[in-house]
């Protein structure tokens, strides 16, 4: 304990370069005038705090299911499947592995086929183009627009062929993408819109949900989402019956009834113990999401009039998740380095747009080609976002920006 109090007074006594300690310091110290915020590591994300208010609930769930003894295509997959469906104000989900299968599985089942083409946008998690390429499809890149980082609606026109067989929209960081142009130029072209909606459960544009827009929507419950199970897990919800029945087919082997396959499937079911635990978390989502919220306006409020820094936008009418808060700034790499620094987590989503990946080498595209994409990609960064997250956390990240700007 003695140490512990030396390594603090330390710290204030050495300025904001050494104030820093770990945090299993931080949690043996016990009095108020030990524990100093201004020196306290702020993570990235904060799993192990949104466990400690709801342990005793999922500890419960996990036990129903293990009491049960059924691990899958069971009741709580069933169950779920209609929660998130309501949730996206469609009327079917279908239970996958992961965000990544729902994307595959959702392509194949709107028939994209090998060398077909897909128009997405390159800056976003390389799942959306892999999944594409896994069908053997071509990704088609169309470029974002700098303020949202999604799908620039112009662009389409430009990117489609006659080879164009679908077109997934991203809703990057937990924002909607601009769907009214979105949809209207899929429908002139007769083209099915699949939803990338793995990072923007719960957001909504002009009243609607994302995930309602699509022929299918792709959900990913990865650990960190917004949304996260306690490993992987995925779905796709979409309005259409055959669509859904289809899907629960290709998920399962290709069955159409037990033993009988119509056409070549996957095992890609989402389990009974992830399902108990993503229904208790469902629960939470709601009251989660005003804290992002809450928590996007106080950074806003304080980093909008700070030279240097563009923090994230919400256009009228669309309600942001904030599965990220991304600023940009030139100065982004010097930046994160000094918030590793002072003990501030924080994350580039994405630092290599999906047309310069080793992946897409044989596309051959090159720098300049999507040049705001590429240019997010040199300038985004995601600071400390999550529910728990404190007030004098962010103010002590915005603090930490404002010294280093200055210099
Ligand atoms: C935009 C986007 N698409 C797809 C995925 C793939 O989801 P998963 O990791 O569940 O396969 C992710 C998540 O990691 C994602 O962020």
């Amino acid at each position: 304990m003695a140490g512990t109090h030396y390594i603090c007074r330390a710290a204030e006594r050495a300025g904001p370069r050494l104030a820093y300690t770990d945090s299993r310091t931080l949690a043996n110290m016990s009095t108020p005038s030990q524990f100093n915020p201004a020196f306290e590591p702020v993570p990235h994300l904060d799993l192990a705090a949104q466990y400690a208010a709801i342990g005793p609930e999922i500890r419960a769930a996990i036990e129903r299911v293990l009491a049960s003894q059924q691990f899958v295509l069971g009741r709580e997959g069933a169950a779920l499947e209609e929660e998130i469906a309501a949730l996206c104000g469609v009327a079917h989900g279908v239970g996958v592995a992961s965000g990544t299968d729902a994307l595959i599985l959702a392509l194949r089942a709107c028939g994209v086929q090998p060398g077909d083409e897909v128009l997405l946008p390159p800056f976003t998690f390389v799942a959306t183009g892999s999944a594409v390429s896994a069908l053997g499809a071509k990704p088609v890149f169309a470029d974002i627009r700098p303020d949202t980082y999604n799908l620039d609606p112009s662009e389409l026109e430009r990117r489609v062929t006659p080879r164009t067989r679908a077109i997934i929209v991203v809703h990057l960081y937990g924002l909607a993408a601009d769907m009214d142009p979105i949809l209207a130029f899929a429908k002139s072209r007769k083209l099915p819109v699949i939803e990338d909606n793995a990072q923007a459960i719960g957001a909504s544009y002009k009243g609607h949900a994302t995930g309602s827009f699509g022929e299918a929507a792709c959900i990913s419950f990865y650990p960190t989402k917004n949304l996260g199970a306690y490993g992987d897990a995925g779905m796709v919800v979409t309005n259409s019956s055959e669509l859904a029945a289809r899907l629960r087919s290709i998920r399962n082997y290709g069955q159409s009834q037990k033993y009988l396959s119509n056409e070549p499937g996957w095992n890609s079911r989402l389990d009974e113990l992830q399902a108990a635990v993503l229904r208790v978390k469902l629960r939470h989502l709601s009251g989660w999401q005003r804290a992002r919220r809450a928590n996007a306006a106080e950074y806003t409020r304080l980093l909008q009039q700070m030279p240097g820094v563009m923090p994230p936008i919400e256009p009228e009418g669309l309600e942001h998740v904030y599965h990220q808060y991304t600023i940009r700034t030139e100065k982004r790499d010097a930046l994160q380095q000094h918030l590793a620094t002072q003990k501030i987590g924080s994350t580039v989503y994405y630092p290599h747009p999906l047309h310069l990946q080793p992946l897409y080498k044989s596309l051959g595209h090159k720098l300049g080609d999507f040049p705001h994409a590429e240019r997010a990609a040199q300038e985004v960064l995601s600071l400390p976002m999550y529910p728990e997250l404190r007030k004098d956390q962010i103010t002590r990240v915005v603090e930490t920006i404002a010294s280093f700007l200055k210099c």
